[in-house]
């Protein structure tokens, strides 16, 4: 378990452009650090870590660590520092139940304890010895960690971690920037009618996706719910009295449920994306693409994930040259030039605001609702942690571990319909549960 000390805060005393900017700053002692640290994490795909597959450097939350399977199939996540003097484990040789530091043979097993030190004449000095280590859960293929303190709360059942691969696409993608403004951008609902905006050929498809060509002024509304907040998106839909509704949903504290693939494949899907802070400077972005009745398209989502990425999670796109944006697509196929894949576009853009976003050049306007609302909920949580409360969204009760009114809808409805009834219609549990057999 983590041992270190919560450091002094380093919170903004003062209310002001940059009350937030602390929420940036992730390494362990700081108060967003902390926060971070009480929720469970995305670490590493499970099949990147095969029986006998050599251990795996993990960087998280600015700590160093490392990744590995033991000869008995048992998965740890320690620091990656060997106790001794300190050399890399990740060099580390895979025996004996544990992973053994190529300097001196120390071996330490999945929960950080010293099993052996072959030169050490004294048989109990190995007693004193105990590593860094982090609990690990296994959910949706991806190894889940958790940094905080004491007890792990319960893995939360978000529907977009159920069922089998048949149901979910998992990928992640390297963001060469802070984690807060990528995560900012997933809950700004009227980016979609911008940088977005594809052409759509087919009407069946305009119909149903008119949202990311109709630059309608949106009518924007939240709510806080138990996990996060819920954003109502209206739009209206020309030359008739009906509005285009989005139901999407930030979720605590760098996570967010947003369309899917519901618009292709009827109801019942969702994506789930968390952005994960490697460091201050560098996050992954993780996406849980789910539908319940388990007819993704797999290849066709691989290739077009794969056309875009280079080694190590990175986009092949690079910031220097502005990411190869094409201006000739701008006149009508791509508003912003920047090809047809949602990730790129939204890792290059919040890119594109800085290695860290500086809230205080900001000049947030009446569309930004969620983020303020959002930043304003990171800021009590981490009040929580400081005073030894579970924040919101952590769960330690089987029956409140239910997330059944996550909506996530892309649909339709009449203007004088009331939007918490649509939403209310639904968060029924049959959803988003997952069927064999559709
Ligand atoms: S540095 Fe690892 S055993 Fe000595
Ligand atoms: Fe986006």
């Amino acid at each position: 378990m983590n041992d270190t000390t919560i450091a002094v805060p380093v919170r903004m005393k003062t209310r002001g452009p940059d009350r937030y900017q602390y929420l940036t700053q992730t390494g362990p002692g700081t108060p967003a650090g902390e926060l971070l640290r009480s929720y469970w994490q995305p670490v590493a795909m499970i099949e990147s870590l095969p029986s006998g597959a050599a251990p795996q450097p993990v960087r998280l939350l600015g700590e160093d660590l490392v990744l590995f399977r033991d000869d008995q199939d048992r998965v740890g996540l320690i620091d990656r520092k060997c106790a001794h003097r300190c050399t890399d484990l990740a060099l580390g040789r895979i025996e004996d139940g544990g992973i053994r530091c190529p300097y001196h043979g120390w071996l330490f097993d999945v929960n950080g304890r010293c099993l052996e030190q072959p030169a050490e004449a004294s048989p109990t000095a190995k007693d004193r010895i105990k590593m860094k280590s982090y609990p690990l859960h296994e959910a949706a293929g991806v190894f889940w960690a958790y940094l905080g303190r004491g007890e792990p709360p319960l893995f939360p059942n978000y529907p977009a971690l159920q069922g089998g691969p048949e149901h979910c696409y998992v990928t992640r993608w390297l963001g060469e920037c802070n984690w807060l403004q990528a995560s900012e951008g997933n809950i700004d609902p009227v980016h979609t009618s911008f940088l977005h905006q594809l052409e759509l050929t087919d009407p069946q498809m305009k119909a149903r996706w008119g949202v990311f060509s109709n630059q309608a002024r949106p009518e924007l509304s939240i709510v806080d719910t138990c996990f996060g907040v819920r954003l109502y998106t209206r739009r209206a839909i020309a030359d008739t009295d009906r509005l285009s509704v989005r139901v999407t949903n930030f979720v605590m504290p760098n996570a967010c449920a947003v369309g899917g693939f519901e618009g292709y494949l009827g109801e019942g899907g969702l994506t789930m994306l968390w952005d994960v802070p490697i460091d201050d400077e560098h996050h992954y972005r993780w996406e849980f693409i789910f539908h319940r009745s388990g007819k993704l398209d797999k290849e066709s989502l691989e290739r077009q994930y794969s056309a875009e990425k280079a080694e190590g999670d990175r986009m092949w796109r690079r910031q220097e040259e502005l990411y190869s944006q094409n201006r000739a697509s701008m006149q009508g196929k791509a508003y912003a030039g920047l090809g047809e894949c949602f990730s790129v576009h939204d890792i290059a853009i919040t890119q594109a605001q800085g290695v860290v976003h500086q809230q205080a050049n900001e000049h947030l306007s009446s569309t930004d609702i969620a983020i303020v609302r959002a930043r304003r909920m990171l800021d009590e949580a981490v009040d929580d942690v400081m005073a030894g409360r579970d924040p919101r969204g952590v769960v330690r009760s089987p029956d409140q571990n239910d997330f059944r009114d996550m909506v996530v809808v892309t649909g339709e409805m009449g203007a004088a319909e009331s939007k918490e009834e649509y939403c209310a219609k639904h968060a029924v549990p049959s959803l988003f549960a997952v069927q064999e057999s559709v």
